[in-house]
């Protein structure tokens, strides 16, 4: 008989829960890998060990595509035919479309650019001695830089935040997630269409538009719309939360802050490792739906059910990492999670490593005084059903 551990409601636990799920998520570990839950988006399984977190990411038995539920419903809105909403072959073509553009080259050559973005906010932000850090450097930075490597001019922001923070199921609210869908859309459409008619251009937009019109296997119309969706989205959302997190976990752990303030060239790669490990951007992965009957474990999770691997109790599963409630950085956590694994593995990882290095070295440096503003009251949370977000992230320097 297959082990049947009954249906937990994490929802109960409200704030706390939101606030530092670790410690729910470890008591669901010590009971086994897999448990049903009703958690702020709904029912559904959530992995919560880090072996069984591991072979779903990667096991072809766990679809993408939420087309095999069969529910005759036609694909809809900006993010429907994107790659991480696809199983392969329709996602191989789509990944390979954009990795033969999105190259550790071109990542590479943001360097400077990414460094000169970063000073530029500091200057803004260090002469008046306090400061919102998402508003002023997590937030702006990962949104400029995408933006400018896609070819997106001058963004209407807070529009765009808006529109994202629906479209992620903030909002709870399904006809504006709806409609933040459709608004987007036709932004990036008619995007697309300036592009198209304004000339070659050096952005990866541009190129990707190219590989539309010249390549027989190109991209559809709907395809770049979702595909420039998917980056934008993707590429600042969760840069945000490792740029905040990991200076909230400093904050919270002077000793480690010491230590990188004292070789920061040096300790610097294994911190942002250790951060995306500890308190990453993404608690749980993408939705994904069983093509059948998947075990794991004792338990056998019935066919056409959402599974959730919870990248975040993965992370601190004890079995991976010795200590794991124990932020340190010097751990070089191998294997660490954070990014995804497998055929869906973060196409944005080196990007996104190098900006956390660049804004974290940067802040360090600059602001020997930073801590966190004691006036400002309590943390915030987003109450995001993927992402770990703090609302802001007050500090003095
Ligand atoms: C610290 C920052 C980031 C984190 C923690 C992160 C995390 C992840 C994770 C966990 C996945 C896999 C999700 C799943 O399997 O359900 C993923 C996929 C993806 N990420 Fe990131 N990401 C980050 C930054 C970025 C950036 C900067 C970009 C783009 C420029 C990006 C683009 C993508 C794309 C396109 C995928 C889908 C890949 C596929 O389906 O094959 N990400 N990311």
């Amino acid at each position: 008989m297959p082990y049947d551990p009954g249906t937990v409601d994490l929802t109960a636990f409200g704030e706390d829960f939101v606030a530092d799920p670790y410690p729910y998520y470890a008591k669901l570990r010590e009971r086994g890998p897999v448990h049903r839950a009703v958690v702020e988006s709904g029912e559904m399984w959530l992995v919560v060990g880090y072996d069984e977190a591991r072979a779903a990411l990667a096991d072809a038995r766990l679809s993408k595509d939420w087309r095999i539920l069969g529910d005759g419903q036609e694909e809809a809105g900006p993010v429907a035919a994107n790659m991480l909403e696809s199983d392969p072959p329709r996602h191989t073509r789509l990944r390979r479309l954009v990795a033969r553009e999105f190259t550790p080259r071109r990542v590479e050559a943001l360097r400077p650019r990414v460094q000169e973005i970063t000073d530029g906010l500091l200057d803004a932000m260090l002469p008046a001695g306090s400061a919102d850090l998402i508003e002023e450097l997590a937030f702006p930075l990962p949104l400029t830089v995408i933006c400018e490597l896609l070819g997106v001019p001058a963004l209407d922001r807070e529009a765009f935040r808006g529109w994202t923070r629906a479209i992620l199921g903030e909002t709870g609210d399904i006809d504006q997630e709806l409609a933040a869908g459709d608004a987007m859309s036709a932004y990036l459409s008619e995007l697309i269409e300036d592009k198209r008619c304004g000339g070659p251009r050096d952005d990866l937009l541009s190129a990707l538009i190219r590989t539309r019109d010249e390549d027989d296997d190109g991209l559809s119309g709907p395809e770049l719309v979702s595909m420039a969706f998917l980056l934008l989205v993707a590429g600042h959302e969760t840069t945000v939360n490792l740029i905040a997190n990991g200076v909230l976990a400093l904050l919270r752990h002077p000793a480690q802050l010491a230590a990188l303030r004292a070789d920061l060239t040096g300790l610097m790669p294994g911190a942002v490792e250790e951060m995306l490990r500890y308190d990453g951007p993404v608690e749980r992965a993408t939705y994904r739906i069983t093509r059948a009957p998947y075990p794991i474990g004792d338990v056998v999770v019935p066919a056409g059910e959402i599974v959730a691997v919870v990248l975040a109790a993965a992370g601190r599963d004890p079995g991976r990492h010795p200590d794991a409630d124990t932020f340190d950085i010097r751990r070089a956590p191998q294997g660490q999670l954070a990014f995804g694994h497998g055929i869906h593995f973060c196409l944005g990882a080196p990007l996104a490593r190098m900006e956390g290095a660049i804004a974290l070295t940067s802040l360090l440096t600059r602001a020997p005084g930073l801590a966190l503003d004691a006036q400002a009251g309590p943390l915030g949370w987003r109450p995001n059903p993927l992402m770990r977000g703090l609302n802001r992230l007050p500090v003095v320097f």
